[in-house]
């Protein structure tokens, strides 16, 4: 099926204004510490390069990337969920910070979690940028949320459908080109 961005669910601004928001809670937990953001390739990209230039010259930033995707017949009932690319930075003793676009299943979260506990890491956070609630499959902790949103398809923002609309700018929800 073919989709367009059928309405804005979250403006440019209210994004903007959240992700400060964020940020500031950030830099006053981590005052005076480092941290390593890692981004969850490739729907994440835009709002950790927002995020990182709002966190203040107090906190050491360094930035990383991963990749994870679920697999099985059923991706959201399989529980499996495997790690495609590997940071390559050293994460013994690192504080992280897991930068994700969206929660849904929360599958995808808690492996990661489990990565980065299991590599050592001083403290593992994890800062989403929206939350679909109601989808939650897996209990998993989010330190940082910036919008529960209701649970519909979303793009724009770094988020895809099919590897298209992640350079809107604001979040859409979507309908079928033809309607
Ligand atoms: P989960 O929490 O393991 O189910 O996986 C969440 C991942 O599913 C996110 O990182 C997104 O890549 C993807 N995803 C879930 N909902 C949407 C959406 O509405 N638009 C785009 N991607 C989504």
């Amino acid at each position: 099926m073919e989709l367009k961005p059928a309405e804005v669910l979250i403006s440019k601004e209210a994004i903007a204004e959240r992700v400060s928001a964020i940020a500031k809670e950030i830099t006053s937990r981590y005052d005076g510490g480092s941290v390593l953001m890692v981004g969850i390739l490739r729907g994440a990209v835009i709002f950790l390069a927002d995020l990182v230039r709002e966190i203040g010259p107090s906190v050491e930033v360094s930035i990383e990337f991963m990749k994870a995707s679920s697999y099985g017949a059923s991706t959201q009932s399989s529980g499996k969920v495997a790690i495609t690319q590997q940071p390559t930075m050293e994460i013994e003793g690192r504080n992280v910070i897991i930068v994700e676009d969206i929660v849904d299943t929360g599958l995808t979260l808690k492996r990661l979690r489990e990565y980065f506990a299991d590599h050592g890491a001083a403290s593992v956070a994890v800062c989403v940028l929206l939350d679909k609630q109601d989808r939650r499959v897996v209990d998993v902790p989010v330190e940082y949320t910036g919008f529960v949103i209701p649970d519909e398809f979303v793009v724009g923002y770094g988020m895809d459908y099919d590897e298209k609309m992640r350079n809107l700018p604001a979040i859409f929800t979507v309908r079928p080109v033809d309607e």
